[in-house]
């Protein structure tokens, strides 16, 4: 389980703290906020922080930005953490210069301050050492929460620990306690769903999951190139051709370890661009050398259905169809109202799963909801997380 250090095991009272967090959240064209799911999972540690009289000194990064950019601004992040605390949360336009330094000074006991966006400045992704000792002079300690980065090896997500006593958040023990106990030693029948665009990139998760899971949805992209390294027919799907020889090595694989994968054999919903208005629902066999697959059908998204009823466990990551159109996401929508019904363990990787489980406001019905994707795709794909191996051992 967790076996890092945390902010209990540490006597943070009235210190000044530099928290990063992964406050990488979605806007609009003027930066302002549209989905503040991050934020609000960072509040127990920010709550107990302040609790303990300490004053918080907020990194994070947004976006993939090539310099600074309102749409990729802290700045509206910061006014709707203000309003999600309930109290005065500061914001510094600056990092490691003089208005960052002066604000930080200014900082009092329980005063919350934002400063920029850290991926304005490129000493962010060169692992700059100096730029990881400006931002640690601000504080006693790190605090580390950030759990969607924790993959990455950024300066602000491992190098301000060479420096500070640093330990994780509770998002951070939190998200590595869940997802280990969906992965290590699950209840069984284990039910694994996985979506995607390349194999390539799924490839370790599904390698995984095989070590452990009774059955594998396999949706999106990935089900084209498995259907079509099955001999059916999968008219003008997208998927890479040069991965076909992955796709059959992976289908080999899961016959030889016993793992049955379940892909939309049944029936598909198709259409004849990706941004159709209408879907048809056919039978997988009579796909026409001009549809696009898009997603499950009715009958295949049943048997998917029938596989959650049976399952003491259960673990999500990616949506069964293009559910960025509305109109193929219904088969992501069920099982997601299906998952929220049972009473298996149930874990969602985050990214797209994510944001499909809470537009429908069912994230309380299942066990975790990770927010991260890259970093709870690594995590469960069995590999260490650089972010993570940084901190102390209990
Ligand atoms: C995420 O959104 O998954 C994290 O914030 C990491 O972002 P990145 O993939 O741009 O590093």
């Amino acid at each position: 389980m967790f076996n890092k250090k945390t902010v209990e095991d540490i006597d943070v009272e009235n210190k000044r703290i530099v928290l990063r967090l992964d406050w990488n959240v979605p806007g609009d064209a003027h930066g302002e906020v549209t989905d503040d799911f991050r934020i609000k999972a960072s509040l127990p540690t920010i709550d107990y922080l302040l609790k303990h009289g300490c004053s918080l000194i907020i990194l994070s990064h947004r976006g993939r930005p090539d310099g600074p950019s309102r749409e990729f601004s802290m700045e509206p992040v910061a006014r709707k953490a203000s309003q999600i605390i309930g109290r005065e949360v500061k914001f510094a336009d600056d990092l490691t210069g003089e208005s960052a330094q002066t604000a930080v000074q200014q900082l009092k006991p329980q005063d919350i301050l934002v400063l920029q966006n850290t991926r304005f400045y490129p000493e962010e992704k060169s692992g700059d050492e100096g730029f990881a000792r400006r931002l640690a002079s601000y504080g006693d300690i790190f605090v580390m929460d950030a759990f969607a980065v924790a993959h990455r090896t950024d300066s602000s997500v491992i190098g301000i620990n060479k420096f500070l006593p640093s330990v994780a958040g509770f998002l951070i023990e939190k998200e590595i306690t869940e997802l280990s106990k969906a992965i290590e030693n699950p209840k069984k029948p284990v039910l694994a769903i996985t979506g995607g665009a390349k194999l390539e990139t799924k490839l370790p998760l599904l390698k995984n999951f095989m070590n452990f899971a009774d059955h594998i949805v396999v949706a999106g992209v990935m089900a084209n190139i498995l259907l079509h390294a099955l001999g059916y027919r999968t008219g003008k799907s997208i998927f890479d051709k040069a991965e076909l020889a992955t796709a059959k090595d992976v289908l080999a694989q899961a016959e030889a370890n016993g793992v049955k994968f379940i892909l939309p054999t049944a029936d598909v919903a198709v259409a004849k661009s990706r941004d159709e208005t209408e879907r048809q629902e056919i039978k997988t066999e009579e796909v026409a050398e001009d549809d696009f697959i898009l997603d499950f059908g009715e009958k295949s998204t049943g048997k998917v259905k029938k596989l959650i009823l049976d399952a003491n466990t259960i673990i999500w990551n990616g949506p069964l169809g293009l559910y960025e159109n509305p109109v193929f996401a219904k088969a992501s929508k069920e099982i997601a109202q299906a998952i929220a019904a049972s009473s298996a363990v149930s874990v969602v990787g985050g990214g797209d799963t994510a944001d499909v489980v809470n537009s429908l406001g069912l994230s309380d019905k299942f066990t975790h909801v990770s927010t991260g994707g890259g970093a709870s795709l690594d995590f469960m794909s069995g590999k260490k997380l650089p972010a993570i191996e940084a901190l102390s051992d209990k």
